[in-house]
């Protein structure tokens, strides 16, 4: 039926000043570092894609797993009226979930939020089509600042899917989910993908896989920068690297200086030293256990009502209500 108008709370200037002034805070910093939202151009969303097809990546089928099994269950305890799916990327998953809501005959809306409109474009015709009766309204905007701009009424479940949470530090995770009990109403729920903690051989192989596909991923950033700020970054002078911290209880991905070498980024007239063996951290991708899950909930003002896993225990779908 119908896709409304996007409602866009981001316009294109607003995220390449964003993008400037992140990439010059990040390498400014020491340790270096990059955000992980960068990765995702056309081609960063490509490789991701075929990351989530990797032997060694085992979160994306392991938490479609768990929604096959469990989606009936989530659509009888949310009574959704309206589907809220945050970074909906391609909407694979988010079709189970659809068709659950739309099976209990509840399911009115569909608001898709991503950054990228392209990508919010395709998702809301797929949709629309397949769900006739659904009115999609999609929305351009980044889930650490817009939140509170989300349409309100009706029952809504907010999802957020595939463990992109874990990529937010303590603090940023503390801020974001105190924006999504902003957002709640009575009624409403927060559905929530986190990958769990694991031997660190098994984390360390899913962000360092055989084929190179993550090495290549990590790497796509420096195209990047070099399309978008004009820089001059060779990939081919940086190393992928993938680490467990134990204690903080993240993988963190790194890009390793090859050599010592000078860039020069021209639309922030900067330039950049990296000396030989120096590592540039482009992303935190945070493991959990269920205590930390429901903590963090509780100090956002949320209560965690159901937790479900798949039998090994590797990934963990939640269910919590304001
Ligand atoms: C999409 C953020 C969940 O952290 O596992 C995959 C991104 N990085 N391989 C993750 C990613 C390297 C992914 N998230």
């Amino acid at each position: 039926m119908s896709v409304s108008d996007f409602d866009v709370h981001l316009d294109p200037g607003a995220l390449a000043d964003q993008m400037a002034r992140d990439v010059r805070a990040g390498l400014g910093s020491t340790p270096k570092t990059l955000p992980p939202k960068y990765f995702y151009d056309a081609r960063g969303s490509e490789l991701f894609d075929e990351i989530t097809r990797l032997p060694e990546y085992y979160p994306t089928r392991t938490e479609r797993l768990i929604l096959d099994e469990r989606v009936a269950e989530i659509a009888r305890t949310t009574r959704a009226e309206t589907l809220i799916e945050l970074g909906s990327g391609t909407s694979e998953k988010t079709r189970l979930l659809l068709r659950a809501l739309s099976d209990a005959g509840t399911l009115r809306r569909f608001v898709p939020f991503d950054v990228d409109p392209a990508v919010l474009k395709d998702a809301s015709a797929a949709v629309a089509e397949e769900f006739p009766g659904v009115v999609v309204s999609p929305v351009v905007g980044d889930f650490e600042h817009h939140l509170g701009e989300l349409p309100r009424g009706g029952r809504r479940m907010l999802a957020f899917l595939g463990s992109t949470i874990g990529n937010l530090d303590p603090g940023q995770r503390a801020r974001f989910l105190a924006d999504v009990r902003g957002t709640l109403a009575a009624g409403d729920s927060f559905l929530l993908g986190t990958d769990l903690v694991k031997a660190p051989d098994r984390l360390v192989a899913a962000y360092d896989d055989a084929a190179g596909v993550t090495a290549a991923f990590n790497k796509n950033v420096l195209a990047v920068l070099d399309r978008d700020l004009g820089a001059d970054l060779d990939p081919d002078a940086f190393e992928h690297v993938a680490v467990w911290d134990d204690e903080q209880e993240w993988i963190e991905m790194r890009l390793r200086s090859l050599r010592d070498q000078t860039v020069r980024i021209a639309a922030l007239d900067l330039e950049v030293s990296f000396a030989e063996g120096e590592e540039v951290r482009t992303e935190i991708s945070a493991k959990f256990r269920r205590e930390r899950v429901a903590a963090e909930l509780a100090a956002a003002g949320l209560r965690l009502t159901h937790w479900w896993t798949d039998p090994a225990g590797d990934f963990a779908l939640s269910l919590s209500e304001p």
